[in-house]
C-alpha cells in the first residue's frame, strides 16, 4: 500500500510542468471562478482556511519550501473533501517567476502575503520580495481595483515596502493590527512577545503594463541525424548553458543530454532528447521536464539542434 501519510494526497499539488504557460484556469480548476493567490503560504493555515471559507473562489498557493508544502497538503486533506482538490492548488515555485510567467494580465482577484521574509540585515535587503519592479508585475496581473494584502512583523520592512510602492500603480493604506491569522510565523512572533503587526493594503488604481514572459518553445525536426557524431559546446554569457555527458544508446535509437541553464539569477535543469519522430527526428525537452519556457532554455535547445544539424553536415 502506498504510504502517503506525509502529505495526505498529492491531488492539490500542481507541478510546474503541468501548468500551461500562461496559466489556464479552466484547465486547472475546471471553471473560471475569481482567482486568489497566496505568496509564501508556509504551513498553509491561512490558505486552507480561506479556501474552505470561500468555495465560490479558486486559490493558488506559492511556496518554495517542500517541507511546508507537504504540511499544507496534510492540512488540505484534513479540511475535508470541500477543499481537497476542488478550489485549491499549491505550487512549489518562486513567486517572482510565477507572476512573470504564469498569471495572465488582469486575471487575479486578490493577492495575499503574510509575514514575508523580512531580510533584516542591511546587506540582505536586496533579497526582499516587494521591490517596485515586482509590485508593478503583481499590479498588472490583478484585475482593476483589486487588492494586494501584506502583513509583516518587521516595521522597517513595512516602511521599505511603502517606499517601494511609489510608482507601482497602487493606492496604499497602512495600519497596525493585532495577531489575527494564526499562522505559524504569526504565532512565533506573538509567543516571542510581539503583539502588533504591520498591515499594508495596496489597491490597484492604475494598470501597469509588464511583459507576460515565456517564449513559445521552437521545436526542431530533422530528416536525419548522426547520434555518434554530436559535439556540444557550452555557452557562456548572460545566459550560461553547461551540457552534461551526451547519453546515447544505439539500441534505443535515441540520445539525451542534461543542460544546466543559468540566467537572470536562476538555474534550471533541462533534459533534452533527440528521438525518432513521426517524420524524421525531433529535438525537444524530455517529457515531464520541469522548466519555465525561458530564452535560456530555448538557447540550450538551439545549441543541441545546431549540433544535430552539424552531425550530419559534417559527415557528408
Ligand atoms: C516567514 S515565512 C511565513 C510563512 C507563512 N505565511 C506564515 O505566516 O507562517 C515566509 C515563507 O515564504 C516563503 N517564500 C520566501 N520567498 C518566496 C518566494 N520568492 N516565492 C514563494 N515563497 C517564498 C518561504 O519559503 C517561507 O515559507
Amino acid at each position: 500500500m502506498k504510504n502517503n501519510s506525509a502529505y495526505g494526497s498529492l491531488a492539490p499539488f500542481l507541478p510546474v510542468d503541468d501548468a500551461v504557460f500562461p496559466l489556464d484556469q479552466q484547465a486547472v480548476f475546471g471553471r473560471t471562478a475569481p482567482l486568489e493567490v497566496e505568496i509564501g503560504f508556509g504551513t498553509g493555515e491561512y490558505l486552507v482556511r480561506a479556501a474552505a471559507a470561500a468555495p465560490e473562489k479558486d486559490f493558488i498557493g506559492l511556496e518554495q519550501c517542500a517541507r511546508r508544502i507537504l504540511a499544507t497538503l496534510r492540512k488540505i486533506k484534513g479540511a475535508g473533501t470541500g477543499v481537497r482538490a476542488g478550489n485549491i492548488r499549491v505550487m512549489r515555485m518562486d513567486a517572482v517567476w510565477a507572476f512573470r510567467f504564469l498569471f495572465k494580465e488582469r486575471s487575479l482577484a486578490r493577492v495575499h502575503c503574510l509575514f514575508p521574509c523580512p531580510w533584516p540585515k542591511k546587506r540582505h535587503a536586496k533579497n526582499r520580495l516587494f521591490t517596485t519592479e515586482f509590485l508593478r508585475v503583481i499590479n498588472g496581473r490583478l484585475i482593476d481595483g483589486a487588492e494586494l494584502y501584506i502583513v509583516t512583523d518587521h516595521k522597517p520592512y513595512a516602511a521599505w515596502i511603502t517606499e517601494h510602492a511609489e510608482g507601482s500603480g497602487f493606492a496604499l493604506r497602512a495600519g497596525i493590527i493585532p495577531a489575527r491569522f494564526g499562522t505559524k510565523f504569526e504565532r512565533k512572533w506573538f509567543e516571542a512577545g510581539q503583539s502588533s503587526f504591520y498591515e499594508i493594503s495596496l489597491t490597484k488604481t492604475q494598470h501597469q503594463v509588464t511583459a507576460q514572459e515565456g517564449v513559445a518553445m521552437k521545436a526542431y525536426l530533422f530528416d536525419e541525424v548522426d547520434l555518434d557524431n554530436i559535439r556540444l559546446e557550452d555557452l557562456w554569457g548572460p545566459v550560461t548553458v553547461k551540457f552534461g555527458a551526451w547519453l546515447h544508446d544505439p539500441r534505443l535509437k535515441k540520445a539525451m543530454v542534461d543542460a544546466v541553464v543559468s540566467e537572470d539569477g536562476r538555474v534550471q535543469h533541462v533534459w533534452i532528447v533527440v528521438a525518432p519522430a513521426r517524420k524524421g527526428w525531433s529535438v525537444a525537452p524530455a517529457a515531464g521536464t520541469v522548466v519555465l519556457p525561458t530564452l535560456g532554455v530555448q538557447q540550450a535547445l538551439d545549441r543541441v539542434a545546431e549540433a544535430v544539424r552539424l552531425s550530419v553536415a559534417g559527415a557528408k
